[in-house]
């Protein structure tokens, strides 16, 4: 590679990753709102022990509900072109960061959340 080729694809690496919000950036500008400080009852950022039983609740089943809005939790946190991966990479975030190990959600785990956030949109209990 020239050394002139090697600048373009350099700027194209940086230009391609700040179009894309990593999990972080999104719990930045609009999970942290409220989840850095515990507004309206939310659990906080690192509360691994009010973390602990939505956590056990499992990926999919808690991105899904999150996503959907829970009581004062706002569906897609209150942004709406929130998308279900922006969303579950931010909620990946925050679990890590507050006593879990999840694994950035791959294209299966997507499919399996889009399926339980349809459920839940009908209202299915379970
Ligand atoms: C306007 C404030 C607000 C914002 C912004 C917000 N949340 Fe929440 N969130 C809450 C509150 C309040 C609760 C607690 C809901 C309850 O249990 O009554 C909550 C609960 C949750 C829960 C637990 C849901 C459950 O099943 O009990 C998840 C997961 C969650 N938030 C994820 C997120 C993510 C991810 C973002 C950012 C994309 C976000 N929230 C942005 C207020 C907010």
């Amino acid at each position: 590679m020239s050394f002139v080729q090697c600048i373009v694809a350099a700027t194209l690496v940086v230009v391609g990753s700040s179009a894309m919000a990593s999990g972080e950036e999104t719990y930045q500008t609009v999970c942290a709102n409220c989840h850095s400080k515990g507004v309206a009852n939310s659990p906080q950022l690192g509360d691994s022990s009010k973390w602990a039983p939505l956590i056990a609740e499992g990926q999919v089943v808690l991105t899904a509900h999150g996503y959907v809005g829970v009581r004062a939790m706002p569906p897609k946190g209150g942004k709406p072109d929130l998308t279900v991966q922006g969303f579950s990479e931010a909620l990946n975030y925050m679990v890590n960061k507050s006593g879990g190990n999840w694994k950035t959600p791959n294209g299966k785990i997507l499919k399996d959340i889009e399926a339980e956030i349809t459920r839940r949109q009908k209202g299915e209990k379970h």
